[in-house]
């Protein structure tokens, strides 16, 4: 992914979380055009919605549930090739047809989650799941 080298530099030296996760939304979406690209953060027993790019979403969501939920319960990283296959996926919009959902984990709890949809089916592999994986890891700063 060439674009880890920008998002190094755009996020280095930043201390703000919400402002990482603000240009860290709109780098995914300019670069690679995703659907939706946007964080969650965990709040009590809800991931509420955070910094995204894209059309309006869900802005809360329980623990365990759907994508973003399970990604949280499991502290790890969950690919769905296809989103009418996931038992349980929130389908905020309709056009949202494969989606990855990734976590931020800081002293091994889950801080926020990184939720990408794309409009295509099988969008997403493993190869990208270690990239935004680093990326998140580059995000989880500050407060
Ligand atoms: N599809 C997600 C909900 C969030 S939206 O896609 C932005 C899920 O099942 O958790």
């Amino acid at each position: 992914m060439v674009l880890l080298p920008q998002i190094e530099a755009l996020l280095a030296g930043e201390t703000d979380m919400i402002a990482a996760m603000a240009n860290v939304a709109a780098a995914l979406k300019q670069t690679f055009g995703f659907f939706w690209v946007g964080f969650y953060r965990v709040k009590g027993d809800l991931l509420v919605l955070a910094p995204f790019q894209g059309p309006v979403a869900c802005s809360r969501i329980k623990y365990g549930k759907g994508v973003c939920g399970t990604a949280w319960k499991d502290g790890q990283t969950v690919i769905v090739p296809n989103v009418e296959e996931f038992p349980g996926h929130i389908a905020c919009n309709a056009a949202s047809k494969s989606e990855i959902v990734v976590p931020l984990i800081r002293d091994n709890n889950v801080i926020a989650v990184l939720d990408i949809d794309s409009d295509s089916l099988n969008s997403f592999n493993e190869v990208d799941a270690l990239y935004l994986e680093r990326i998140c890891r580059l995000i989880n700063v500050g407060d």
